[in-house]
């Protein structure tokens, strides 16, 4: 359980907070809400108060809150300050260091991480002016997620859309699972290709072989990877999960489109391959095999491995990481195949116990000095984990 205080701006996107608050509360997280005044024109206190069942706090002139819960004290009792919307307004009073509400004022006198969700119109978000508040905050360690591109309530089209409460969650997840905010920008500079989800594989042209992954590990990695300042490609076989904050995505079906799009995102610094890719596809796919007579013969012929061709490639990333779903013998198999595969490092993980589509997994880090058990965690704080030992491995000696 992790305490997070919500400060919510003044703008349409804030009935979005609604939800955010809900899936924070699912995950067993405490929430504390700040209401702006311009927020309260869009939502009541009464709304947050039901849904995060604690006291909502809307005025730094307000005597009985002061006295029980001040603005020092509301970021003193939080693991991380999130903003939802992050309006114009708000970004540029948080730029400036002002201190006129009390949410700027909770904003400065906080120490902790600050995550922040924007959501403005598209002109608003393109502005000079907050194109250099955001790059002042993000200098400031703060962490501002890039808006959604869509339709907009203001009848427009184009970025400033808040992201789906999902990611925000996903981001906030990340952020709170950082052992500290040095890591945060390490990775600056540099460019990650991340694999992610199953692929699939036409028998023809209504029909597939597929593979059990949900994707939810590789987007994780993805996620926490753009969280310490990389440029992220993340080459996503069929899944349904929303695209991490801050990368760039692209969505592939078959092994060999995956083995495309990873070679033309090279050249990279670091590429982690999780994607449970199938080993074979059909040799020869034509029209719709009809279902007369006997059973059609399928003939299997190899996928490219995608890994040994990175692993190969005059443009090998500095530090390629591969995975490997094992159900037996899991340690021997990862080394052998960190060997054969002339990865750097290997994530290994027990498929047996239901690792397929669930929050946990279990993994041992496999590197050219041996063999580390990790205890059992949540997927996404797996994934900080390896983002925060990558980033360790890249900094110059
Ligand atoms: O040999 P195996 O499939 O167990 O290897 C798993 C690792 O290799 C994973 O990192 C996976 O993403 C990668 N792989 C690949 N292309 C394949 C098969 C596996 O990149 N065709």
């Amino acid at each position: 359980m992790k305490r997070i205080l919500l400060i919510v701006g003044g703008g349409i996107a804030a009935y979005k907070a609604c939800e955010v608050i809900r899936l924070l509360k699912k995950r067993g997280h405490a929430v504390r809400c700040v209401l702006t005044e311009g927020g309260s024109h869009f939502i009541t206190p009464m709304t947050l108060a039901a849904l995060s069942e604690e006291h909502v706090h809307t005025s730094l002139w307000d005597l009985k809150d002061e006295a029980e819960m001040g603005h020092i004290q509301l970021s003193r009792e939080a693991d991380l300050v999130v903003v939802v919307p992050a309006t114009a307004d708000l970004l540029a009073r948080m730029a400036g260091g002002q201190a006129n509400d009390l949410a700027t004022t909770v904003l400065l006198a906080t120490d902790k991480p600050v995550l922040a969700a924007p959501a403005m119109n598209v002109r608003m978000w393109r502005h000079a002016a907050t194109k250099r508040n955001v790059a002042r905050l993000r200098a400031d360690g703060i962490t501002v997620l890039e808006p959604d591109e869509g339709a907009m309530a203001c009848g427009e089209y184009g970025p400033g859309r808040l992201p789906e409460p999902a990611v925000i969650v996903e981001a906030i997840d990340s952020a709170l699972s950082r052992a500290s905010l040095e890591t945060i920008g390490k990775l600056a500079g540099r460019h990650a290709i991340v694999t992610a989800g199953p692929t699939h594989e036409p028998i023809d042209p209504v029909r597939y072989i597929a593979n059990r992954s949900s994707g939810r590990q590789g987007f994780a990695v993805a996620a926490a990877l753009a969280a310490l300042g990389t440029r992220v490609t993340l080459v996503a076989g069929p899944v349904d999960l929303p695209t991490p904050a801050g990368v760039d995505r692209i969505d592939v079906e078959s092994a060999c489109e995956m083995a495309a799009a990873v070679t033309a995102a090279l050249p990279a610094h670091i590429a982690v391959m999780v994607a449970a890719v199938a080993d074979w596809r059909v040799e020869a796919v034509t029209q719709k095999v009809k279902k007369v007579g006997a059973p059609p013969a399928l003939t299997l012929i190899e996928n490219p491995d995608i890994l040994a061709i990175v692993a190969k490639s005059p443009q090998r990333p500095a530090l390629l990481v591969g995975f490997a779903a094992e159900t037996e013998n899991v340690v021997a198999n990862a080394v052998a195949k960190r060997t054969r595969k002339d990865a750097d490092w290997i994530v290994a993980n027990d498929v047996s116990a239901g690792v397929f589509g669930a929050d946990a997994n279990h993994v041992r880090l496999v590197t050219a000095n041996g063999v580390e058990e990790w205890p059992a965690a949540a997927k996404s704080d797996i994934a900080v984990l390896l983002a925060d030992r990558i980033a360790a491995a890249l900094e110059p000696s």
